[in-house]
């Protein structure tokens, strides 16, 4: 079974909902690993809550290089085989992509190949698009480039700002995520049926 590690940065949502879902056994494989680059992250606190090993391996003050040995350290020590990157903002070296490649995956907050990097909401309501939404992708060197394994779709208002637009785009968000990993184990991906999302996976 696969052995599935996820790093966040933040709140936590998207790994709280991987670990529902795969309670639920809705995803083929046991999560064995929660890491963050920062200290108080809040879903470190959700992760112990469900019982899941977590680790800090801080970025802060480190240089790249020594940052991602760390963490490459606490997946091989945790066996993880997987990887799934849930709200984590730091970028990885090609070389640590490269290791991974195949067994990584990220989701971003918005209809890649649009809005790639940081203020997605912001950029989608600058360029008045009246659709977004986030996807779930494979990581490869190419910054938010790698191959597309699904993608959420959630209307834009007018009034919209970016917090409402992110809002509404992270319940997207977690019915994607659990779906989209799911069926990259070779699961059957299942997901609600919710009025003003559309989901698909290719
Ligand atoms: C999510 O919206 C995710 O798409 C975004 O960070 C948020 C994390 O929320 N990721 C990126 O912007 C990656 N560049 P969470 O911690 O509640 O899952």
């Amino acid at each position: 079974t696969t052995k599935i590690a996820i790093l966040i940065s933040g709140r936590g949502s998207n790994m709280a909902t991987i670990i529902e879902a795969q309670r639920a056994g809705k995803i083929p494989g046991e999560i064995v690993l929660v890491l963050s680059n920062k200290d108080g992250a809040g879903g470190l606190a959700l992760a112990k809550q469900a019982g899941i090993p977590t680790a800090v391996v801080a970025s802060k003050g480190k240089s790249r290089a020594e940052f991602e040995k760390g963490v490459q350290t606490a997946l091989e020590e945790a066996g993880a085989d997987f990887v799934c990157l849930a709200g984590f903002m730091r970028v990885l070296s090609e070389d640590f992509v490269v290791r991974w490649n195949g067994r990584m995956l990220n989701i971003h907050p918005s209809l890649l190949p649009l809005f790639r990097g940081l203020h997605v909401h912001e950029q989608a309501i600058e360029a008045k698009v009246a659709v977004s939404g986030c996807t779930v992708h494979y990581v490869t060197p190419e910054l938010d480039g790698g191959p597309i394994v699904g993608q959420a779709v959630v209307p834009v208002k007018a009034e919209d700002t970016p917090d409402t637009l992110a809002a509404r785009v992270q319940k997207a968000e977690h019915l994607l995520y659990p779906a989209a990993l799911a069926k990259c184990l070779g699961g059957e991906p299942e997901w609600d049926v919710q009025p003003g999302i559309l989901l698909s996976l290719r």
